[in-house]
């Protein structure tokens, strides 16, 4: 049996919506008396907050787990949350009998008490989905970053084949408008200056009619606010108010995270993905009508069950046609339960890997080709933190490139700059002169 633990430790994986759930856990722990641990001390709890998306996720989530048992044999108290505890659900005290408590992504707000179910001897298992939101039983936002994330909305309803999501983190729901501009004020008030609005289909918000166009220009209203960004999209609910909002809201920053996954259209279609190459680009063509200078980022996966070499090489053509200027590109991974882990023409590991490793190259010539093509420009970044170099600073850039700089400015302050040098990840900037005179 484990004894009430007065400190914890939160380890997040995965999507960005994830960290936002750990700052959150992390809140709520502490309203109710418990202390992080420093860095390097034991916690008397750990949760682990896990992700389902790829991989042995599972697999990995259980070795995670037994590597929390110290030298002398004792452990501490361990809540396997996230996506992994939603989809393992009861089987997870069968599979390791470290876990004392699994909760899902839904119903983390329940974990005071479940802890204290634990103290009491039980293994307590909540994974529901419960109509009323877990957000309504929060404590208050704390101490934000610079850069901060805002769930605005949750789920998918989209189902495409290869996902594991709509049923990790059930159905689309968007978050009441009071309650989203309620956080961003509080989260300002502690110090943000950008705000992130996140959600597995952020561009789905919709509540009263109104859409995520229309939230942004409220946001952007709240004093001291400099920036605001959103993701990820789904290309079909890139609506034309969205995009116009690209053209005229100032603090709305010039990048657009936008998955395609494929450049066929028959695998797409087997994806379940609901647009075509051709609506993709048509979107792509209006986002940058409306503002020529947007960064342009994506999803893909190789090896999606029967992918042929053809099929592979439209892929590297809507790369070259979109010029991305960042992407992400994993090896098609079968998620148990989903329609696609049953399908025939699984493809072999070496030649997912071989597509994998080209499909990289050709993006990474695209991404230093729209980091050098921002040499010379004069912008502003957001200081976000000290670099490795002693006086250097890391901040981002509009258009989300990493940039480091020469500043004695403090996190959380708007820096005007004058870009230096492009490398493969990230940007170098100089202060510009009339700042540091
Ligand atoms: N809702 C977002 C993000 C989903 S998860 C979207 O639709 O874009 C993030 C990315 O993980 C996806 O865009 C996809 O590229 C990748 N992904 C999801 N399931 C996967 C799987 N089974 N195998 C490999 N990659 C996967
Ligand atoms: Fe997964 Fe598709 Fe939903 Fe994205 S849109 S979360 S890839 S099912
Ligand atoms: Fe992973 Fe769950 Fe996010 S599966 S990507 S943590 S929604």
């Amino acid at each position: 049996m484990q004894s009430t633990p007065k400190t914890f430790r939160i380890k997040s994986f995965g999507c960005q919506m994830n960290v936002y759930d750990g700052e959150r856990i992390s809140e709520l722990l502490t309203d109710r008396g418990l202390a992080a641990a420093p860095d390097g001390a034991d916690a008397d709890l750990v949760v682990l907050n896990t992700c389902h998306i790829r991989e042995k996720a599972a697999d990995k989530a259980y070795s995670d787990v037994g590597r929390l048992k110290r030298d002398d044999g004792s452990r501490p108290m361990i809540a396997l949350a996230g996506c992994v505890a939603q989809a393992e659900g009861a089987e997870a005290k069968r599979r390791s009998s470290m876990i004392d408590i699994v909760v899902g992504p839904q119903s983390y707000h329940r974990l005071p008490e479940m802890i204290a179910e634990a103290a009491g001897g039980a293994r307590p298992v909540d994974t529901d989905m419960p109509a009323i939101s877990k957000f309504d039983a929060l404590p208050k936002r704390g101490r934000a970053n610079p850069s901060a994330f805002l769930t605005v909305q949750e789920g998918c309803d989209k189902f495409c084949t290869y996902c594991v999501v709509p049923y990790t983190r059930g159905a689309e729901i968007s978050r009441p408008w009071a309650d989203i501009v309620a956080e961003a004020h509080l989260l300002i008030d502690s110090g943000a200056r950008e705000i992130i609005l996140l959600g597995q289909n952020v561009n789905a918000w919709e509540y009263d009619g109104r859409g995520l166009a229309e939230l942004i220009r409220a946001i952007v209203r709240i004093d001291g606010l400099e920036r605001i960004r959103y993701t990820t999209s789904h290309p079909v609910n890139m609506s034309d108010s969205l995009i116009a909002a690209h053209g005229d809201v100032d603090k709305l920053m010039p990048y657009l995270h936008l998955p395609v996954q494929s450049g066929s259209d028959r695998v797409l279609n087997a994806m379940n993905r609901s647009h075509s190459v051709e609506s993709y680009l048509r979107t792509i063509e209006k986002v940058r009508a409306t503002r020529p200078d947007i960064a342009i980022s994506g999803d893909f996966i190789v090896g999606f069950p029967g992918e042929t070499e053809a099929e592979f090489e439209e892929t590297l053509q809507i790369v070259d046609a979109v010029r991305y200027a960042a992407a992400y590109s994993f090896k098609y991974s079968p998620r148990p339960g989903t329609p696609a882990a049953m399908m025939e023409d699984q493809i072999e590991r070496e030649v997912m890997e071989d597509r994998l490793a080209r499909l990289h190259s050709r993006i990474a010539t695209h991404q230093l080709a729209f980091n050098r093509s921002t040499v010379g420009l004069d912008t502003r970044i957001l200081v976000e933190r000290p670099g490795k170099r002693h006086g250097q600073m890391i901040g981002r850039s509009p258009w989300l490139q990493s940039v480091h700089a020469q500043t004695t400015a403090a996190p959380g302050t708007m820096i005007d700059v004058t870009m230096t040098a492009a490398g493969a990840n990230s940007m170098a900037a100089a202060i510009r002169q009339k700042e540091a005179a």
